[in-house]
């Protein structure tokens, strides 16, 4: 690639100083950067291959974890297209796991081709996560453990979890210092995955980051929009920029990556190591080739037809039916929100949607799928465009006091430890 395009740490730190730039011109609040309208590379850009520990991400792009999607079937999908990035599983709830919950172990399934084994943890109780990763180091069971400090749900913040959870600077730090810990001794690097706070007035992103460094993550992914933005509005990428100006570690930016000039448009912008990619891939697991191309300097996309989107339908609903361990039934049902996704934007009428969610059998969905009009081109008016949900949330739920301080009380723990749930989810 070209050698007069500036570094990663020199796009690192011009960003951090545009931001602060920007901040200082509007009176202490950056304007937002806003991905959606003018996310383009205004010129080649240098990406480079990220180690994390011993995982070697050639191409630094991460399939961000998301609950109820990105099983290993869907996984191994995007992993066919892009064969060097980082396809992590839905999150899993330390609770769960230590109470050898079948549900959760499912969760951690991987499948034979899938290169790097990546799990998301989820939990407030220190001594919890630590016991989970304990059970994940000891039975092998993975090769990189990202920590979820992201989900803004209700039920997982008013516990005290999720994108609340570094509010509490103790409680953070203690979670990641005894997950390393536990970690470092099977070498397995672990990640922590953040927001850029509760909301603007409780931004958290940056000591988060710190800690996380401090503490011997080997990566952070900042989704850069608070718990109360929830999935509304857009990713303020220049936050994303001071993040990777800040620390030493790579920083994946996270938030409103739609198409692969997205991708390399965030890298460019920001100065972050790499990306990672949510809502953009749902029913478009060939984005990954997309953004593997545009990594290499290339222009080549993946536009395929009705045709080939059928086909990735069908085998998708056969990797489903093993995850389910022959449950053609459960798999059939888990496909109805890919199959709304695979289909988004194609001439597909009303009554075959219909008889796609009617489906209860792997016949069933082969029948509908060769019904498609198998020559449909790919709709240009949803490539690389906003997919997936895109809600505001109305008030952001805390446990009781909880800005009051940066730090938990003996009573706050004993209260939030409690209570620390088995079904954490999105
Ligand atoms: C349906 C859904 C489930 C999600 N589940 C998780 C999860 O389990 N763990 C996590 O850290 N983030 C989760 N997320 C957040 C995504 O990983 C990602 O941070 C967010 O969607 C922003 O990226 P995007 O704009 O590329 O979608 C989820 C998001 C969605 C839409």
């Amino acid at each position: 690639m070209c050698d007069d395009v500036a570094s990663r740490s020199d796009a690192a730190a011009a960003a951090g100083t545009a931001s602060r730039e920007r901040r200082d011109a509007a009176g202490g609040r950056a304007p937002v950067l806003d991905p959606r309208t003018d996310a383009r590379p205004s010129g080649p850009v240098r990406v480079e291959p990220v180690d994390l520990g011993p995982v070697h991400v050639s191409t630094p792009v991460m399939l961000s974890p998301m609950a109820g999607v990105t099983n290993w079937p869907f996984r191994v999908l995007c992993e066919e297209y892009g064969p060097d990035g980082l396809y992590v599983a839905e999150m899993v709830t330390a609770r769960a796991l230590v109470a050898r919950n079948p549900k959760a172990f499912r969760l951690c399934r991987f499948a034979p081709s899938e290169r790097v084994r990546s799990l998301q943890l989820y939990g407030v109780d220190p001594a919890i996560v630590e016991q989970a990763a304990r059970i994940v180091v000891d039975g092998g069971m993975a090769d990189h453990i990202d920590l979820n400090f992201g989900c803004p749900v209700p039920k997982v913040t008013r516990r005290g979890g999720g994108s609340a959870l570094p509010w509490k600077l103790d409680l953070f730090r203690e979670i990641i210092a005894r997950v390393v810990r536990v970690c470092r001794t099977a070498d397995i690097p672990v990640t922590a995955k953040i927001r850029v706070g509760i909301d603007h007035e409780h931004e958290t992103f940056h000591e988060a980051g710190r800690i996380a460094q401090e503490e011997g993550c080997k990566a952070v992914t900042l989704h850069a929009r608070t718990t109360a933005e929830y999935y509304g509005g857009h990713s303020d990428w220049s936050r994303i920029g001071e993040l990777a100006s800040e620390l030493d570690i790579p920083v994946f930016g996270n938030g409103d990556i739609w198409g692969a000039d997205d991708a390399l448009a965030m890298i460019e912008r920001t100065g972050c190591a790499g990306v990672a990619i949510g809502r953009g891939c749902q029913g478009r697991p060939w984005l990954f080739a997309d953004i593997k191309h545009a990594f290499a300097g290339s222009d080549e996309r993946t536009n395929p037809t009705l045709g080939e989107v059928g086909r990735i339908i069908a085998r998708h609903a056969r990797l489903l039916t093993e995850f389910y361990d022959g449950d053609e039934r459960m798999a059939v049902h888990d496909l109805r929100k890919h199959v709304a996704w695979y289909l988004k934007g194609f001439p597909v009428g009303g009554q075959t949607r219909r008889a796609f969610m009617a489906c209860e059998s792997l016949e069933d969905v082969d029948r509908e799928v060769a019904a498609l009009d198998q020559d449909a081109p790919y709709p240009e008016r949803v490539a690389d465009k906003p997919r997936g949900r895109v809600r505001f949330q109305k008030k952001v739920h805390l446990p009781y006091g909880w800005l009051d301080s940066r730090r938990t009380t003996h009573e706050e723990r004993e209260a939030l430890f409690g209570d620390d749930p088995m079904d954490a989810g999105y």
